[in-house]
């Protein structure tokens, strides 16, 4: 008898084991690409000219053939444009590129920098769904784009990734470091496999499932030249901020790696701390702008 409960036992925990691993394997995806919040994200997606910014709105096409939608901010006068650098901005795995016009209107209108931003594949009013590969041709599209436009060509170009967005802009730079002047990363982890245990402790012994990996500590040691910014809230909720401390110890950059940590800053309000712009705006005059013409 007891040995029937026993088997009976086991059977059930294998039965769970494997539901947990079904479940993650099939959803991860919407687990980590959180594209339906906040609420409305998939339909709404606000417009430049509601924080006083040029309305210019492209449709770029991936080499799979997925609509993307951008937003592409240029100085006004050519001669300005071009002088001015060029900010690829890389969202974060909530929203759609809209919910980020507050930063863009802070780079645009007081820095004076250019901006491209996206919504990526399965985000806002972009098509497709969002996966790690995708997401990759996705940046990578928008590298392509800037290349070939005949004013943004000339300029320096800087990657800006906000969490998620922050393994995507470490993994395009590191496919096209030539093409890029620095690389500013805020609150993005060294690879999902090893953030789950953090955010899903009971998982923790499946993360051999992952198929999203994102893997930042591989990455960011092929990129040996240019400057990196680090931007860490130091009571980060969601990615540990030990994550971010190690991508900085890991780079082997030749360029100088730049720290700023925010001691009051949680995951999504770095951008809202004192001295966020002002480290942004000082690391970009001393490694990227170019005074000599
Ligand atoms: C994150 O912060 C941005 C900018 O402050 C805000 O627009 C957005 O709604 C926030 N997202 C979440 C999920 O809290
Ligand atoms: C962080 O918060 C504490 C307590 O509210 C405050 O005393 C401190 O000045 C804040 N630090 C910064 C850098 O804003």
């Amino acid at each position: 008898m007891v040995v029937v409960y026993i088997l009976y036992l086991v059977y059930f925990a294998i039965a769970i084991t494997l539901a947990l691993s079904i479940l993650l394997y099939v959803y991860q995806c919407d687990l980590l690409y959180a594209a339906g919040f906040p609420t409305g994200s998939r339909s709404v997606v606000a417009k430049p000219s509601q924080y006083g910014l040029p309305d210019k709105e492209e449709i770029l096409v991936t080499k799979d053939g997925v609509k993307l939608r951008s937003y592409v901010l240029i100085q006004r006068g050519d001669d300005v444009a071009i002088q001015s650098p060029t900010l690829l901005c890389f969202h974060a795995h909530t929203g759609n590129m809209g919910h980020r016009l507050p930063i863009a209107q802070v780079f645009f209108k007081k820095l004076g920098y250019n901006v491209v931003m996206l919504s990526y594949r399965g985000y806002g009013l972009s098509e497709g769904n969002p996966n790690e590969k995708g997401l990759q041709i996705d940046a990578q599209t928008v590298l392509d784009y800037v290349l070939r436009h005949p004013i943004l060509r000339h300029t320096k170009l800087v990657a800006y990734g906000q969490s998620l967005g922050g393994a995507v802009a470490i993994n395009l730079v590191s496919k096209n470091e030539e093409k890029f002047q620095a690389l500013m990363i805020e609150n993005t982890f060294l690879s999902v496999p090893l953030l789950i245990p953090h955010i899903f402790p009971a998982l923790r012994h499946l993360v051999y499932l992952c198929h999203q990996t994102w893997r930042s500590y591989k990455s960011i040691r092929y990129i040996r030249h240019i400057p990196i910014l680090f931007l860490s809230s130091l009571k980060d909720e969601i990615v540990p901020p030990q994550h971010m401390a190690k991508l900085y110890k890991i780079s082997q950059t030749g360029g100088i790696k730049v720290w700023r940590d925010f001691e009051n800053g949680t995951h999504n309000d770095t951008c809202m701390q004192t001295g966020y712009f002002e480290s942004i705006a000082e690391f970009i005059r001393d490694n990227v702008w170019d005074y000599s013409d």
